[in-house]
């Protein structure tokens, strides 16, 4: 398996370029499935979980091409998928593929959409929480779909089609919303989604539904009316740069010190992480060319956070903001309200020298001096970046070990890194 080996100590300066977001192509691929014409997504990022969701639409019918470069195309910038779900031939997401990633369980919703069943495995357990999926099944019941379980599989099944109807989530939760707004897209009447999810990567994906023909009011609110259409077309859409990744770039500058500039970056995707930067001695210009931050000689302010849905501080940056303050000066607070069990970083922060209290929900970081390099191990995706972040500014070298959590979110990340002067390189098996 490989690992990657950091040898902390280097100022970051220079440009990193934003990929597309991950949270929004995985959606966006799924939505392929609610049109037998050919949906063209472009920015997509170069990542693992984009190439398992290829495998797991492929099962479905979907038929996958990727556009080659083209001349002048600069270096970095992201694919182009053609997604055609012709027909659909299988309405089954076996175990085998939902265990892999949590978010293939969305099919669920355009399967039944457009099929008038599905079945699908339960996703299962999970290294962030225990994450059900209560308010998707929640959700197309009220879109009036009847479900069973059965030997670990949803089924859902709407004879003649769904129907428009009203959801009302009692906490707000991005993939239900996503299950919700591509179902009613192709349901028969209205519907209203109450306590959705504000999150820029559903606004993406309604702008992409409605450019496929959808007809759909208030996303980015926490009330999104839908007008279900008998079916949807073909459209080209450009997915929206990863926030989360601008993110873990902007306090890995915080942490090392430097100036980098984040192109492409859109600051109104981040702005409360972007105020927690500021918050803590960093400095953040926006620019017609992205998000430039940079930190020089001042010491890092301690700060108070919780996690929050958008436009809340995200539960995707808590890990990297408890590895920036880990060297702050003072004693910092976390709150995570999103998932219960989401800070299995700690004890790896703690063998690099972080000094970290939990209670419950709450962490208290005391800032130290100085982190040690040590080998350390990654959990889950933002776990493992915020081991790096923290290797970056240790004494000595670190090595991450199952990188292959970073290759499910972070796209080229040592390459990015050690163009702005990190040394950080990938060690194989
Ligand atoms: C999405 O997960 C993201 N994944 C997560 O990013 C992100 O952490 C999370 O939203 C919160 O922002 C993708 O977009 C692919 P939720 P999702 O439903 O949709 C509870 C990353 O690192 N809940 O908004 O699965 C749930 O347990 C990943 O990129 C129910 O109780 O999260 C949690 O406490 C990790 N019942 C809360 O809601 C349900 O049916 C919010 O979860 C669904 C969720």
């Amino acid at each position: 398996m490989d690992r990657i080996r950091i040898r902390g100590g280097n100022r970051l300066s220079g440009a990193i370029p934003i990929s597309g977001a991950k949270n929004a192509t995985l959606p966006l691929m799924i939505a392929s499935l609610l049109t037998d014409e050919t949906l063209v997504l472009q920015n997509v990022p170069r990542l693992a979980d984009v190439v398992l969701l290829q495998h797991i639409l492929a099962n479905h019918g979907v038929d996958i091409t990727l556009a080659g470069k083209r001349p002048g195309d600069p270096e970095g910038n992201g694919q182009t998928l053609r997604l055609s779900a012709r027909r659909i031939v299988d309405t089954t997401a076996p175990y085998h593929l939902v265990s892999k990633m949590r978010a293939s369980f969305w099919v669920i919703g355009p399967l039944v959409a457009r099929m008038g069943e599905a079945r699908v495995s339960m996703p299962g357990g999970c290294a962030i929480g225990t994450r059900p999926v209560d308010f998707h099944l929640d959700a197309l019941r009220a879109l009036g779909a009847t479900i069973d379980i059965e030997e670990g599989y949803v089924l859902a099944s709407a004879n003649g089609g769904l129907r428009g109807g009203r959801i009302r989530f009692d906490k707000v939760s991005v993939g239900a919303t996503h299950t919700a707004l591509m179902s009613a897209a192709l349901a028969r009447g209205e519907s209203e989604i109450e306590n959705a999810a504000r999150e820029p990567e559903i606004v993406d994906v309604a702008d992409c539904l409605k450019k496929m023909g959808a007809i759909i009011e208030g996303a980015g609110t926490s009330t999104i009316r839908v007008q279900g259409v008998e079916r949807l077309n073909a459209a080209n859409h450009t997915v929206l740069p990863d926030r989360i990744e601008t993110g873990t770039y902007a306090m890995a500058v915080a942490m090392t010190g430097g100036d980098v500039m984040l192109q492409g970056a859109r600051a109104d995707l981040l702005q409360s992480a972007l105020d927690v930067l500021q918050e803590a001695g960093a400095e953040v210009f926006e620019t017609n060319e992205g998000i430039r931050i940079s930190r020089n000689g001042t010491k890092l302010a301690p700060v108070r956070v919780t996690t929050e849905p958008f436009p809340g501080f995200p539960t995707d940056l808590q890990a990297q903001l408890m590895a920036l303050m880990s060297r702050a000066d003072g004693t910092s607070q976390i709150t995570e309200t999103i998932f219960e069990n989401r800070f299995m970083h700690v004890q790896e922060l703690a063998r690099l020298g972080a000094r970290i209290s939990l209670d419950g929900e709450v962490a208290k970081i005391e800032g130290v001096e100085r982190l040690k390099g040590a080998p350390v191990m990654a959990t889950d995706l933002r776990a493992s970046v915020s081991l790096v972040i923290a290797g970056l500014a240790a004494e000595g070298e670190t090595m991450v070990h199952r990188v292959y959590h970073l290759d499910r979110g972070f796209e080229r990340l040592e390459e990015k890194l050690s163009r702005c002067g990190a040394e950080i390189e990938r060690v194989a098996g």
